[in-house]
């Protein structure tokens, strides 16, 4: 159900209310998403930015939207949504009343009060949106992951938010769980009987769920290095696509159903203590190296510090305790300046229980489904098939393709995008419960501390390759590792 709505862009001069928040409502509102009357309130503290921000949002816009999706006349029709907003987000005194005043006589619409900044302001902002009664029944709050540091600061955090609003109210994003095709390995294992019968150990052999970036610090340095890999994609990302591999079918696709399923993943997921760390888990750092053809600095150039332990690349080989998934290795990887940009879960099947074609010597490779979700974004069966044409029963792998590349659409539609246009619907079923992020802090936390507590030191791999060979260590067989598929692509 479209309504109108008042969405507030806390930090609105940030790199993330630019680069994905504003293109996002840009696509919704071309999409006619928006229904007449909704607003776009944009804040800011300078004065300087306020009397800019217009230009900056358009020029934003102009960058991070495609040539052809961007023209002057589809800017005109957007920027009558954006309401500019000076305010100090700490200070009450600063702004309050003016912002406050904004909503007079818009009380029954939906409010969405999005903070794109420092968790650190979360508690002064929902503070000082409480003092001037601007949290109705129907606002909602959407923040960032990830969440915290370790369990116990994203405790703090979610309780400061409680304080102000209730829990259907707070929309915690994982930007992941907006991607296309995220929702379509949903749509494959519960709209379709052919998987779910074979989705366990009795048929899988393993999964694979891999994202891998070209980009380096890309200007965070200071965010980044206090967080690493494993707090940046491992708690939030990593785990929420094993999560929606591994859960069983919810009785609804509704929030508190897929919620439920989702934790008992999280609390099925073997703790690791000390003594398994080092033979599961792998950390590695970029040092200088060639991406795309490019020679790039190493991590600690890019930082500018001689020094630091953090990582830039995680390996881990993880296991579900429950009947479904027992002794089935969950192999998940995240790493900065990578080989390829790309992010694929791929469950690889049993091999063939007895093979017919021993005669001509015929190698029968495993069943592999691929659901990709980048660069593009496409689902693939991996067969064996006779080779047609040749004589004799010669086999080879062959793809059934679902492309969902090449879609026909005037504007794309980004993650971001579902996930506000949710939030402004109030429909939480792709959004991070309280109970989920605490369950995901409560299985990285040892496995950080481990590392802190031993002055662990990243293993070094130079950029533009797949990240420290210890990795391919992680699997069981020797026949096994890390499957390339851009690669495999390419050939
Ligand atoms: C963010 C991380 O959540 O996801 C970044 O903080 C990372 O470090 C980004 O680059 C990757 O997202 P995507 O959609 O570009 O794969």
């Amino acid at each position: 159900m479209k309504q109108v709505f008042d969405l507030v862009i806390f930090g609105g001069t940030g790199d993330l209310s630019m680069r994905k928040l504003m293109p996002a409502m840009y696509y919704a509102f071309h999409q006619k998403k928006c229904i007449d009357g909704s607003r776009i309130l944009v804040c800011c503290r300078k004065q300087s930015d306020f009397d800019s921000l217009k230009d900056q949002i358009k020029a934003a816009l102009k960058s991070y939207t495609k040539t052809s999706e961007f023209s002057e006349e589809r800017w005109q029709s957007f920027s009558q949504l954006l309401v500019p907003v000076l305010l100090d987000l700490i200070d009450i005194e600063k702004g309050w009343q003016a912002f406050a005043d904004l909503f007079e006589g818009r009380e029954e619409l939906v409010r969405v009060f999005y903070l794109a900044v420092m968790p650190s302001i979360y508690g002064a902002c929902c503070e000082n949106l409480s003092q001037k009664d601007l949290i109705t029944p129907s606002s909602r709050i959407v923040v960032e992951k990830p969440l915290g540091y370790d369990h116990e600061t994203a405790e703090e955090i979610n309780e400061t938010m409680a304080n102000f609003f209730q829990e259907n109210q707070i929309y915690r994003i994982d930007h992941y769980l907006g991607k296309e095709t995220v929702q379509n390995l949903l749509a494959l294992r519960f709209s379709n009987f052919l998987f779910e019968n074979i989705w366990d150990c009795k048929a899988i052999d393993h999964i694979q769920i891999s994202i891998g970036e070209q980009v380096g610090l890309e200007g965070r340095a200071g965010f980044y290095d206090g967080a690493g890999a494993m707090r940046d994609m491992v708690q939030n990302h990593l785990l929420q696509l094993l999560c929606l591999v591994a859960m069983e079918s919810p009785n609804k696709l509704q929030a508190d159903d897929v919620r439920i399923e989702k934790i008992k993943v999280l609390k099925a997921l073997k703790p690791m203590l000390d003594e398994h760390i080092d033979k599961n888990v792998v950390r590695g750092q970029y040092v200088s190296g060639s991406v795309n053809g490019e020679i790039v600095p190493g991590y600690l150039d890019e930082l500018g510090d001689h020094e630091s332990n953090t990582e830039t690349f995680v390996a881990i080989r993880a296991f579900i305790e429950n009947w479904r998934w027992a002794g089935v290795p969950f192999y998940l990887r995240t790493g900065k300046r990578l080989k390829h940009r790309s992010a694929e879960i791929i469950v690889q099947f049993k091999d063939v229980t007895h093979n017919v074609y021993p005669d001509i010597n015929q190698k029968l490779k495993p069943n592999r489904l691929i659901i990709q979700l980048q660069p593009d974004e496409k689902i693939q069966l991996q067969l064996m098939a006779k080779d047609i044409g040749k004589e004799d029963n010669v086999l080879k792998p062959m793809t059934l393709n679902l492309d969902f590349s090449t879609q026909n659409s005037d504007f794309k539609t980004t993650a971001y995008q579902r996930l506000l246009m949710d939030a402004i619907d109030g429909n939480s079923t792709l959004f991070i419960h309280r109970d989920e992020v605490k369950a995901a802090w409560r299985w990285v936390d040892p496995i950080i501390e481990h590392w802190q507590e031993t002055n662990n030191k990243p293993e070094l791999y130079k950029a533009g390759t797949w990240g420290p060979a210890k990795a391919d260590d992680l699997f069981k067989r020797k026949s096994q590792g890390w499957i390339d598929i851009t690669e495999e692509q390419e050939d």
